[in-house]
């Protein structure tokens, strides 16, 4: 670690949920409030100690659609709230696009905690894919998220939602738009991540890459019915 890193995250109270704790937490809560409150303190991984916060899903409680990204960003984790940075504006607009009204949905990530380093120069974290361990840490308030809200879709965007749900050898470049049976419960369909769209090359590939989301966002509208 650079001595930038040191300095750099707001690091929480040390004294939170162990991995065993985790699991009585979830077992106690009795609501969705509950359990965010609970995972605020979550130490089931290594992850809460650069982080400011945990980034708990947010949205309907009786929403029929589930929306999973891989991780916070760097916006949502100071802000604390999912898909609010500039991946989440496309979010936004592939929503409307789409018919599809975001206060109607829940929006949540596998993984709970910004997992980032310090770019080489400069202040700028930049995002670290998680790992499996972190991915497993996280599962049981995924499963919570999805148990009290029971959706009928869960909507994966990008790979790694889409390999947490569907399997590793899941492909979205393959079998995207499709619903396809989870160990959660209900099924999922995976399309890109909304970053894909800000990282296309060109206007071209940005029109097409933000189309097709838009695309899987409407399929999955049309599997509700
Ligand atoms: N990317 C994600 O996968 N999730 C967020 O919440 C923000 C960016």
């Amino acid at each position: 670690m650079t001595d930038a890193d040191a300095r750099a995250p707001v690091v929480p109270d040390a004294d939170g949920l162990d991995a065993t704790e985790r699991e009585e937490a979830i077992r106690r809560a009795r609501s969705l409030a509950g359990l965010r409150r609970a995972a605020a303190s979550c130490r089931a991984c290594d992850l809460w100690a650069r982080a400011t916060q945990t980034v708990f899903g947010e949205g309907s409680e009786s929403a029929r659609l589930m929306l999973l990204g891989e991780q916070p960003g760097d916006q949502e984790d100071r802000q604390g709230a999912p898909f609010v940075g500039p991946a989440g504006r496309i979010l936004n607009e592939a929503l409307d696009a789409a018919g599809i009204d975001r206060s109607l949905v829940y929006v949540t990530n596998v993984v709970k905690h910004f997992k980032w380093r310090r770019a080489p120069r400069g202040k700028r974290r930049i995002h670290q894919r998680p790992d499996r361990a972190e991915e497993e840490a996280c599962r049981p308030w995924l499963e919570a998220e999805v148990a009290r809200i029971g959706p009928e879709l869960i909507i994966c965007l990008g790979a790694t939602a889409a390999q947490a749900l569907l399997g590793r050898s899941f492909r979205v470049t393959r079998q995207r738009g499709q619903a396809l049976p989870t160990e959660l419960g209900p099924p999922a369909l995976a399309t890109i991540h909304p970053s894909a769209v800000l990282r296309a090359p060109d206007d071209a590939a940005r029109e097409a890459a933000f189309d097709g989301l838009v695309a899987d966002l409407r399929t999955a509208v049309r599997s509700l019915d």
